[in-house]
């Protein structure tokens, strides 16, 4: 509306309530999440009933605060987006209410996003650079996929966890070991202190698909390994446990998609999701991508975990391919990449 295409964008996939204005699909001009963590980590993990009702609490003084910051009134806005899948559907339900409404009150258009092509397009932001084709690798507490970004709104898919992703990995090791919820950022830290070849730990290959991931045989070697330690009355070191657990996710990420990359020929690699700020895998992966001529794109950590911003930029993009979104668009919690 006033030359720029600024896109209102909601998320409330799971535990933030946020929301952001973009501009052109690559400037921020407002990014604000109201983290619900400490709410959870009481229990140990996000419980989802609670998650609704504190999105409901939070989301309009999150929307109101993003018009504010960008200093950009909602008639202004060219069209209004939300994350409407994967994720918890009373949480996903919050949102796309929300946006429903909003669009429908001021007549703007509506896009709804799907929160892993939100993780993928958080590198846009800060990576003027970088364009499709390009490897991808989105890394989550709900998910784990290598991706081939043919476009910016089309996706391969060359592999998936089989059971559970990276980061529940992080956190069900990490509460076995007694760190708490997020389990990531405290396997992170402690790892630091650590010896990550004290304990060698599975790498496990998926049979038959050489790019899939599976990380709960990884979880149950530890827990075996905590449980051996116990029966015979054995210290465990829980910094040398938390670096050999973390290395055995780093190798295979880092093995998966650096082969990929080599196989499909690109020398660009970029990596998103909440488990993307953790250090070792950031430094591993700087390496193996060097090491192999490849560029690897990360985002900085505000742009790792759930934000608005990340679901404001792949909303534009297909918001230039055309996508609108009708009045019944409804909450999909098992919502596929490419699925609309
Ligand atoms: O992307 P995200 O905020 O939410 C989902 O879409 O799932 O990711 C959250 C996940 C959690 O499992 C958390 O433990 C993990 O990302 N995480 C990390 C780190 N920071 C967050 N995992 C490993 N190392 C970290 N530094
Ligand atoms: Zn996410």
């Amino acid at each position: 509306m006033n030359g720029h295409t600024d896109i209102l964008a909601i998320e409330t996939s799971c535990d933030e309530t946020a929301a952001a204005v973009v501009r052109d699909g690559r400037e921020v001009l407002s990014n604000i999440i109201y983290t619900q963590i400490s709410m959870h980590t009481v229990y140990g993990g996000v419980v989802p009933e609670l998650a609704s009702r504190k999105h409901i609490e939070k989301i309009d003084q999150v929307i109101s605060a993003a018009l504010r910051e960008a200093d950009i009134p909602l008639k202004d806005l060219d069209a209004i987006a939300v994350t409407y899948g994967p994720g918890l559907v009373g949480a996903l339900l919050v949102g796309t209410a929300e946006g429903k409404a909003l669009a429908w009150a001021s007549g703007k258009p509506l896009i709804g996003v799907n929160h892993i092509e939100g993780h993928i397009s958080a590198n846009y932001i800060e990576h003027p650079d970088l364009e499709p084709p390009y490897l991808g690798l989105v890394v989550s507490g709900g998910h784990t996929h290598l991706i081939v970004v043919k476009d910016y709104a089309e996706f391969e898919i060359l592999g998936r966890t089989v059971d559970d992703a990276a980061g529940e990995a992080f956190d069900k090791v990490a509460r076995a070991i007694g760190l708490g919820y997020p389990g990531g950022p405290k396997i992170d830290a402690a790892a630091k202190n650590g010896n990550a070849d004290a304990i060698r730990f599975p790498r496990a290959k998926v049979n038959g698909s050489e790019y899939d991931f599976s990380f709960s045989g990884l979880k149950s070697a530890v827990l075996n390994y905590l449980n051996h330690a116990e029966m015979t009355h054995e210290e465990i070191n829980p910094a040398d446990l938390a670096a050999s657990f973390q290395k055995a996710v780093v190798d295979v990420l880092t093995d998966h998609t650096v082969r990929a990359a080599r196989e499909y020929g690109f020398h660009k690699v970029a990596m998103a999701g909440g488990v993307s700020s953790n250090s070792a895998l950031r430094e591993a992966m700087r390496k193996a991508c060097e090491e192999a001529g490849m560029k690897l794109y990360v985002p900085s950590a505000i742009y790792c975990t759930d934000n608005a911003a990340m679901i404001g930029v792949a909303a534009y993009h297909e918001f230039m391919r055309g996508t609108r979104s009708g009045w019944d668009l409804n909450a999909r919690p098992a919502l596929r990449l490419g699925e609309r």
